[in-house]
């Protein structure tokens, strides 16, 4: 992988806007059932700790639709986050708005902010340049680690990128990974090749099952 990373650049003191996809599942109590995109998110902000750069985290959770939907609250994973690190997690009550411009600006080396769902937004879908040029000016450094949500056209994981040159934007471990791993498996072929597939959401795999069938013995 020849892309800019976090190892790459002094992040020390910086403010470091970082996508992750913490979209967890929670159950009619609002409590986690399965925290593994938030464990997997954890070597990226650690290191970031570590290096005691602000971390200002932004996912999206479920779909809301641009609505404000108590049920789709980032802050059962904040809560959660705070207890996986060593460090203090403030969550703000808004994306773009007073709450999270306030914990953003009293933010200290090494501490952590989760943004409010970026989907109570219906911008965020849109791919919409304002949104994401608010979001932008939190920081001075754009990590994106969504794995998960990088098939996504949406402010926070494409146009956003055009807010930060290329010294100042990077992907984080997780996406590096997960970069790695897929270029393996498809540039460096070991035959037999068969690929097992899972997970929900089919129609959004589609094209990368058109993909892997060009590739595979069996799938
Ligand atoms: C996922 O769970 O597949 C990702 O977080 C993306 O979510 P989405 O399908 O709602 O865009």
């Amino acid at each position: 992988m020849n892309k800019k990373t976090i190892k790459d650049v002094d992040v020390a003191g910086k403010k470091v806007l970082v996508r992750v996809d913490f979209n967890v599942p929670l159950n009619d109590q609002g409590q986690i059932t399965d925290e593994t995109r938030i464990i997997a998110a954890l070597p990226t902000i650690e290191y970031l700790i570590g290096k005691g750069a602000k971390v200002i985290l932004c996912s999206h959770l479920g779909r809301p639709k641009g609505q404000v939907k108590p049920e789709f609250s980032l802050a059962p994973v904040a809560k959660r986050l705070s207890e996986l690190i060593d460090a203090k997690v403030v969550f703000a009550t808004d994306v773009i708005g007073e709450n999270a411009k306030k914990a953003v600006d009293e933010m200290k080396d090494g501490e952590v902010v989760l943004l409010e769902n970026l989907r109570f937004h219906k911008e965020e879908t849109d791919n919409d340049e304002e949104f994401a040029k608010k979001l932008a000016s939190y920081a001075e450094l754009y990590v994106n680690d969504a794995f998960g949500t990088a098939h996504r056209k949406h402010a926070s994981t494409a146009i956003i990128a055009d807010y930060f040159d290329a010294d100042h934007k990077m992907f984080g471990y997780l996406m590096e990974k997960e970069i790695n791993a897929v270029n393996k498996v498809l540039n460096d072929i070991q035959r037999p090749f068969v690929a097992i597939m899972g997970g929900s959401k089919v129609s959004s795999k589609i094209e990368i099952i058109e993909n892997l069938l060009t590739k595979v013995d069996t799938l």
